[in-house]
């Protein structure tokens, strides 16, 4: 039995088609669970689900717009169906619709759909099963955006902030029913949108990454799933309503960064 033993749970995993998502897929298998990916993208949710079933694990893609409820509703039945009960919820499928200020409604509304309020509608149709379940947890992503500004995001960081309060509700109200919900918030991490603008340097990432990262690096895919499989484990059975961070101390960094400020006090005026 390993720490975050999962033998036996059956997970779902919305957005879990794209780089991050196969990661977080990945370790779940890893540690037992059998894993249904819920996703827009049928060509890369269909390969994640092949390359991690390699090992011997079940993983399922099905195709579902987390914004159709009925197409929820049919992700929950099918696999309580398929899988005899529905264990750990893993919200992580998000757009990053953003134009800062100049926003339209819209749009706000869009990426407020799937990003939050998605959420609550799986968890709303899965509730009866986790509630049935022994081991029921739910775990949302935020990220290091739900609490620091950045430069052209509104949208974004307001709906990442929205999940941490969101997780904290969830938490309170379904504590009655067994079930466990917690958020994680990634750093940086070496994910799709890192992948495309970098041209897939992973070295030049890192760099960029390194003054905002007590790390000095972006994190691993595997290295937030493994947050993410603690977190839905008999092993974190005293954890509800937490926001862990997964971020390389971005979050512990405060505007002076890794430098010693204090010594400037002491240099010489160049003037
Ligand atoms: N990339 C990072 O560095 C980072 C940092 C902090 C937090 N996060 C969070 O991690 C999660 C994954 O981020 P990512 O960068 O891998 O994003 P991504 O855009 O690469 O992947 C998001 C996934 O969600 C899916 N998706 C989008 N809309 C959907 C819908 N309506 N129905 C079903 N699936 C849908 C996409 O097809 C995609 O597979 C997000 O919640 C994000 O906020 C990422």
């Amino acid at each position: 039995m390993t720490t975050a033993d999962l033998t036996g749970r059956t997970a779902i995993v919305t957005g879990g088609a794209t780089l991050l998502g196969r990661g977080v897929v990945q370790v779940l298998a890893d540690h037992g669970a059998s894993v249904v990916i819920a996703d827009i993208d049928e060509e890369n949710g269909r390969r994640v689900a092949q390359e991690a079933s390699s090992s011997g694990a079940t993983v399922t893609f099905r195709r579902v717009d987390v914004t159709d409820d009925a197409a929820l509703a049919t992700l929950v039945a099918e696999t309580v169906a398929e899988n005899g009960g529905l264990d750990i919820v893993v919200n992580l499928a998000a757009v990053y619709i953003d134009d800062g200020f100049a926003t339209t409604r819209a749009d706000w509304l869009t990426a407020l759909n799937v990003n939050v309020v998605s959420m609550v509608a799986l968890v709303q149709a899965a509730h009866p099963h986790l509630k049935a379940s022994r081991h029921a947890s739910v775990v949302n992503f935020t990220s290091i955006s739900s609490s620091v500004a950045q430069t052209g995001r509104w949208v974004y960081p307001a709906g990442k902030a929205a999940i941490a309060q969101l997780t904290r509700s969830m938490a309170m109200d379904l504590a009655p029913d067994g079930i466990r919900v917690n958020s994680v918030s990634p750093g940086w991490t070496w994910s799709a949108i890192m992948d495309d603008l970098s041209g897939g340097d992973r070295v030049k990432t890192d760099r960029v990454a390194a003054p905002f990262h007590l790390t000095g690096r972006v994190g691993d895919p595997s290295e937030v799933g493994n947050v993410v499989a603690f977190l839905a484990s008999d092993a974190a059975s005293v954890v509800t309503g937490a926001d862990w961070a997964a971020d390389g101390g971005y979050s512990a960094m405060g505007p002076e960064q890794a430098t010693p400020a204090i010594p400037l006090l002491a240099e010489q005026d160049p003037s």
